[in-house]
């Protein structure tokens, strides 16, 4: 079963059933003697490793989701699922409606075209009509500041203000769904605070939020579920709090 759109549940609603990812380590890694004996290797061939095993978790429209896990845990993997950027070994994704993805500071924007048509291009591809577009550009241009490099390339800016582009159009898009990985840590204070109080508004308004994030009082800030990911697995699925007050505990400094 691979990631499937579909329009019959409501929109926003995520079914994530047995969900299994299997990567190749990188040829530099030598395998050790811990490996050998490491659980949860059926199934791989020699050199690959399970970045997720086994997840299941639903999700109801509106809910607000705090992604939780140390480096390399597969958060940011899980989310690329959910996107449908990425295709399962095992399980499936259902995803009712579109899914406006902030996974990855450079995602789906391209370096040589200006800023003004990148952000035509995103939202295009996001099925918004060009007369919408041309509604909302200014808004898009003026949330993330970005006047004076409109007709700058893409790959000119700083990742600062990659990150401004790309959370001023993922955040304006009508997707039912919205991902934010950890990218926005990039950005500077004042804007962050922006994004958050943008976020609030999508709440508000009914999104369905993932949210992943190393900090305590974002996730406590908006979020009402947690998911724990740890080695692939996921470990707790519970009330936001409880989920932070057990990562902190295991991991907590
Ligand atoms: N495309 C890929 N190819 C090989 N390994 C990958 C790939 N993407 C992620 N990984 C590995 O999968 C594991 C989980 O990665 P990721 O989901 O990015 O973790 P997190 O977001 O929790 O830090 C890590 O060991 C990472 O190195
Ligand atoms: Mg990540």
């Amino acid at each position: 079963m691979a990631t499937t759109q579909t329009t019959t549940a409501v929109e926003g609603t995520i079914v994530v059933d047995g969900l299994g990812v299997r990567f190749k380590r990188s040829r530099s890694s030598r395998r050790n003697f811990k490996d050998l004996f490491a659980g949860r290797t059926r199934r791989t061939r020699p050199g690959e490793f399970w970045a997720l095993r086994d997840v299941s978790f639903a999700v109801t429209p509106g809910e607000a989701i705090g992604v939780v896990g140390r480096n390399g845990q597969g958060k940011s993997t899980l989310l690329k699922l959910v996107a449908g950027v990425m295709l399962p070994d095992e399980g499936g994704v259902t995803v009712a409606g579109g899914v406006a993805p902030l996974i990855e500071i450079t995602g789906g924007f391209v370096n040589d075209l200006t800023v003004r048509d990148n952000v035509y291009l995103t939202a295009g591809l996001h099925g918004m009509p060009r007369r919408e577009i041309d509604a909302r550009y200014d808004e898009i241009i003026d949330f993330a500041e970005l006047h004076e490099s409109v007709d700058t390339p893409y790959k000119h800016l700083s990742s600062g203000m990659k990150v401004r582009l790309a959370f001023a159009v993922i955040s304006r898009l009508e997707e039912p769904i919205i991902l934010v990985d950890e990218v926005l840590a990039v950005g500077d204070k004042a804007f962050r605070e922006k994004c958050y109080a943008r976020i609030e508004e999508l709440l508000a308004g009914g999104r369905t939020l993932f949210f992943v994030s190393h900090s305590e009082r974002d996730l406590l800030r908006f979020c009402t579920r947690g998911l724990y990911l740890d080695k692939g697995a996921l470990v707790m699925d519970g009330a936001i709090k409880d989920v932070v007050a057990r990562y902190n505990a295991e991991y907590g400094v």
